[in-house]
This record gives C-alpha cells, sequence and structure tokens, in this order.
C-alpha cells in the first residue's frame, strides 16, 4: 500500500511489555470505547468497570479518589473540580427543597456565601451558629433540619468545633452530619470515626500541597447518598481533570510528610509569636489559654494544624501595611497549604465582605493575620518574623 493512502488509526494499541510502570499514566481520553451495546448495558448496570465519558469518571479520578478514601477510612469518594465544587454536590446532592441546613457561623468565606445567597434561593432554608457552643447548634435546629456542616477548626480565628456534642446530637435528631476536612487534613483529624456521615476536602489545599491545581474530595458513609452526590456532580459538570488529578496524586505521595513538618514548625512559630512584644496575642489549638481546649483535647490531641493567627499590638492599616511589606519571602496570598509559608490578612481578603463591626465581633482587626506554615526551617522562619514584627514598633 503506497504511504499516501495511509490514514491515522485511532487509537494504535499500545504494547508496554511485560514490566509495570510505577506511577499512574495520565489518561487524557474524554470517551472510552467499548466493543459492544451488551458491553455499555453491563458497564452502565454496574456488572462489569469500565469507562464511558470523562465527565461521569475517568482512570485519574479514581486512582485520586482510592488514595484520599484510604486517608479519610472511607469508600466511593469523588473528585471534583474544586472543594467549592465538592461542598456545593455535597449539599444539593443530600437535600432538597424545604430542608434546612445548620452551618457554622466562621466557615469559609465562599461557603458562607453559598448558604447565605444561594441555597436560599433554591428553597433550602438556613441557620449560622457557634459550632463550640452545643446549646447554640441545639438552638438552631428546626423540625426540616437535615444537614449540619462544620470545619473542625474554624478560619481565621482557629476556634474548635464541640464534634462529640454535635455528632450526638445529630444522631439524636436524625440528622446528617457533614464535615469540611480541609484545615485539620486526614492527618489530623478522622471525620468518619468521630460521626460524620459525609466528608469533603479542598484538595488544592495540604493535601496536593504545591498550590498548582484546584481539586475537591467528597464521600458519603451511605452508598445512596453517596451515588446522589456523583449524580448531581456529573450532572452539573462539578467533575475533574485528568492533568490536575494526575498532579494532584503526586503531591498527595509526599503529604503526611509535609503535613508533619509545616504542623510542628507552626507550633514553634506560635509559641515564638506569644513571646513577641509587638503581638497582642496568638490564636493555635494547641496552646495551653486555647479557648477551646476541652474540645482540642477530645479531637485534636496528637496534631495541631499548620494554621498559626495572631494579632499585632499595633491595629492600624498602616502597621499592617508595613509587616507584610517587611516579611521577606514569605507570600502575602489568601490561600494556606502550600509548600511554601503564606501569609493572609483577613480584613482586606477573606473576610472584606463583613462590615467592620461584624468582623470586630469575630475578633478580626486590621491587626489580626493568619499564617499557612510551610516547610522552610523553624528557625529562619522566626527570624524573618522577628525582623518584620520589629519595623512596626
Ligand atoms: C476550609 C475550606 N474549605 C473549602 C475551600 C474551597 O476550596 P477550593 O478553593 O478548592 O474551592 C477552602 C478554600 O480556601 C477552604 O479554606
Amino acid at each position: 500500500m503506497s504511504k499516501k493512502n495511509e490514514t491515522i488509526q485511532r487509537p494504535i494499541p499500545l504494547q508496554p511489555g511485560e514490566s509495570a510502570s510505577v506511577v499512574s499514566p495520565i489518561y487524557p481520553s474524554v470517551v472510552y470505547a467499548s466493543e459492544t451495546p451488551d458491553m455499555l448495558d453491563d458497564q452502565y448496570e454496574g456488572r462489569i468497570q469500565g469507562y464511558t465519558y470523562a465527565r461521569e469518571g475517568h482512570p485519574n479520578a479514581t486512582a485520586l479518589a482510592k488514595q484520599i478514601d484510604l486517608l479519610e477510612q472511607a469508600d466511593g469518594g469523588i473528585i471534583t473540580g474544586s472543594g467549592m465544587a465538592a461542598i456545593t454536590a455535597a449539599i444539593m446532592g443530600s437535600l432538597s427543597s424545604g430542608d434546612h441546613l445548620v452551618g457554622g457561623d466562621q466557615l469559609y468565606g465562599r461557603s458562607l456565601r453559598l448558604m447565605k445567597s444561594d441555597l436560599p434561593r433554591f428553597g433550602i432554608e438556613v441557620s449560622l451558629t457557634d459550632m463550640t457552643n452545643i446549646a447554640k447548634v441545639r438552638d438552631a435546629i428546626k423540625p426540616n433540619t437535615k444537614l449540619i456542616l462544620i470545619e473542625l477548626v474554624s478560619n481565621p480565628t482557629l476556634r474548635v468545633a464541640d464534634i462529640s456534642g454535635i455528632a450526638t446530637l445529630c444522631q439524636e435528631k436524625d440528622i446528617k452530619l457533614l464535615v469540611d476536612n480541609t484545615f485539620t487534613t486526614p492527618m489530623a483529624f478522622k471525620p468518619m470515626s468521630a460521626g460524620a456521615d459525609i466528608v469533603v476536602n479542598s484538595v488544592t489545599k495540604l493535601l496536593a500541597g504545591h498550590s498548582d491545581v484546584t481539586l475537591g474530595y467528597v464521600v458519603a458513609k451511605h452508598e445512596t447518598i453517596n451515588k446522589s452526590i456523583y449524580d448531581f456532580a456529573v450532572t452539573t459538570g462539578l467533575t475533574p481533570s485528568p492533568y490536575e488529578c494526575w498532579l494532584a496524586e503526586r503531591g498527595l505521595m509526599t503529604f503526611a510528610l509535609r503535613f508533619e513538618s509545616s504542623q510542628a514548625t507552626a507550633k514553634i512559630l506560635a509559641q515564638y509569636l506569644t513571646m513577641n512584644k509587638n503581638v497582642d496575642r496568638v490564636l493555635y489549638p494547641t496552646l495551653p489559654d486555647h479557648p477551646d481546649a476541652a474540645f482540642v483535647k477530645q479531637s485534636l490531641s496528637v496534631n495541631g494544624c499548620n494554621l498559626v493567627s495572631f494579632e499585632l499590638k499595633n491595629k492600624t492599616r498602616e502597621a499592617a501595611n508595613r509587616f507584610v511589606k517587611q516579611l521577606e519571602g514569605i507570600a502575602f496570598a489568601p490561600t494556606l497549604g502550600d509548600v511554601g509559608t503564606t501569609l493572609s490578612h483577613p480584613a482586606s481578603s477573606s473576610h472584606r465582605g463583613l462590615s467592620e463591626n461584624e468582623r470586630l465581633a469575630l475578633g478580626i482587626t486590621e491587626g489580626f493575620f493568619r499564617v499557612s506554615v510551610g516547610l522552610e526551617d523553624p528557625d529562619t522562619l522566626k527570624r524573618k518574623f522577628e525582623a518584620a514584627l520589629k519595623s512596626i514598633t
């Protein structure tokens, strides 16, 4: 046959040989070919395993989900295109119009916005309350309450929820408990063992760890809820790209080491900041004066977290600007969980949508900062903070 008449053939069967790749391959294919309509029936009806269309699932999402399932001690987790996609799928996949949701009043800003501005438009009622106070949580419950959403450690004041009280209340009232485990991560806290029915993580943060992918993870203990969350995510296109799943799987390989190191350094930094004369107060879960020390002991006794919040003595915007400028080599960026330490200023970022009085009620002044500790040497980090803090005397 003349070369001219040859055409492309798709796909060319690959012959990788007898040896196996040690790294997950990337599967960018959007579609998967089946041999016959009978085989498709078998796939859709669960008699055989196989992929059909990437929005519904692909091997890189499965590989990543299985890795996180192991960490969360769960089965059948779903990868989504972001942490917010996971939270949205968890809520919309398990609630209907007319249901009521109780959420923590110090959740991640976009979760709060979803609950305040979006869910009510779809007929889902929302109440927000203080998750460190079980009496307040009980008061917020209504006959139509179906779900409670918490983050064990709140943002940015690092208050710790009464997880055992909330889990008991959920059982008593037949309410499902949804835990956003992003701050704590499955290294510090296992929500399923603590009574959660649904767990979400922003994989973007510590799990992937390098600020180069945006992904989420959601899993429900009950198969029917898990299926409903999966169907919502697939129908609304909340599902992820193979490339990002592949990159996140690679990041996840070092997650345990990164977390161990950064939370140990966070403890050191927190202790150091308590001794600096230009710092008014320091918030870190395992510091002895933490307002929720009893809950910390119950749920976070071994590990703390990699976040430290603190307030400058000088609470002016001018001092905040000066401090950030002087903090050399630390990215001033509203994120967390990167390999490098990052600094955020809630008054001008995550909490800028609140009025000054609302911020002050949470203790967020212009002098309030949150640090996400990375992998730097602790002494170097302390020196950098010391130099920047000196500049505001
Ligand atoms: C606690 C928490 N949950 C969820 C999210 C949302 O994650 P993503 O940015 O991956 O959508 C964030 C983002 O900062 C977060 O801090």
